[in-house]
């Protein structure tokens, strides 16, 4: 494998992101220094990828910490409110601020503010820490149905977006099923969806399965129908944003499509993502808020403009896939499958 750019690391004050807008062309770092970094950093996309979007809020709080020395708890949740209003769809950013305000106001209470920059960071890392334990145990899962079903061979695998290390710190989940795949010579070929309009499968699935050596093709979203009705897909494997109660989960737009098509081809379609992905205030995938963003990222590509000058574009960057097109969602306690409400809260433990 070529060498790896951590996508976060953080240093005597600074947190370091590897800019993932400029990826696969150049690796450069963009170092945050405030919470208002931080936040720019996720809402222009700089870092992005359900798990690392959480991660990146929990080291803004940090940074909040470091320059507001003795702030009030108030003041840290309006920091934590500020944080999570830079992108909607995500759940795991709510999920890691929330804890991150839980233990601050621990600390004040206790006597101790002056430990909540530090008591921070340990939580990041401990968090990083967790999602590489989870992503291995999910691959494990992921494995293990694959041989059940298809017999130990190379196989098949399609997915979308980025789900890799580049969206979770370490390893990744979709993508990090793909890895491990691969280093147990179980990886025929990957297709990977380029993912329009940001490009997430073209510019950075192929950037990291390129790093690791993995056989690929790049397609477009156009080709799921053909790419399944020629069966050169064995499975599918993609990450999510956000899954409520009955199992309907967002991820990138796209990933709705691909599950209908996977499901008329009798394709066995897989969500996989940590708990910290799963929102058990939402019953159904109608109240999950969906990102617009800019009609530009569209129009134009790499700043040069492709579509007529008054043409206008509907940019959602999100879609909810029915539960009832998932073949197994896949998170560290196990695989839910069938996609069932009763059976999501009971393999979550939250029954
Ligand atoms: O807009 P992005 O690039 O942040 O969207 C990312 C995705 O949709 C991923 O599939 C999802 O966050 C899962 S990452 C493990």
């Amino acid at each position: 494998m070529s060498k790896v750019v951590s996508p976060l690391s953080w240093k005597d004050g600074v947190l370091s992101l590897l800019d993932q807008r400029k990826l696969p062309l150049e690796e450069i770092i963009v170092e945050n220094k405030t919470i208002e970094d931080a936040y720019n950093s996720i809402k222009d996309m700089v870092v992005r990828g359900a798990p690392l979007i959480g991660y990146t809020g929990i080291f803004g709080m940090a940074l909040f910490a470091r320059g507001n020395r003795g702030a009030s708890i108030d003041e840290y949740k309006k920091a934590a409110e500020y944080l999570n209003s830079s992108r909607p769809t995500a759940v795991n950013l709510a999920y890691e601020l929330d804890r991150c305000v839980e233990l601050i106001d621990q600390l004040i209470n206790a006597g101790n503010s002056e430990k909540i920059e530090d008591e921070l960071i340990s939580f990041g890392h401990a968090q990083l820490d967790l999602i590489h334990r989870d992503n291995l145990a999910m691959a494990n899962i992921a494995m293990k149905d694959l041989i059940e079903r298809f017999g130990k061979r190379k196989y098949r695998i399609m997915t979308l977006c980025n789900t890799g290390y580049l969206a979770c710190g370490p390893m990744g989940t979709a993508l990090g099923v793909i890895s491990h795949l691969f280093e147990n010579d179980l990886i025929e070929h990957v297709y990977a969806s380029e993912t329009r309009p940001y490009m997430q499968g073209a510019r950075l699935t192929s950037y990291e399965l390129k790093k690791q050596g993995v056989p690929h093709d790049i397609v477009v979203e156009g080709s799921f129908s053909y790419l399944m009705k020629n069966k050169l897909v064995d499975a599918i494997f993609i990450g999510a944003d956000r899954i409520v109660k009955n199992g309907d989960t967002a991820n990138k737009i796209g990933s709705s499509t691909l599950s209908i098509v996977a499901k008329h081809y009798g394709v066995p379609f897989f969500v996989v993502a940590p708990t910290s992905s799963f929102d058990f205030t939402s019953e159904e995938g109608s109240e999950i808020p969906i990102e617009m963003r800019d009609e530009n990222e569209i129009l134009s590509f790499r700043d040069q403009r492709v579509a007529p000058e008054g043409t206008s574009a509907l940019n959602p960057s999100f879609d909810v896939t029915d539960a009832n097109c998932i073949t197994g969602i896949i998170c560290e306690s196990g695989m839910i499958d069938p996609v069932t409400r009763e059976n999501l809260l009971k393999v979550t433990g939250q029954e």
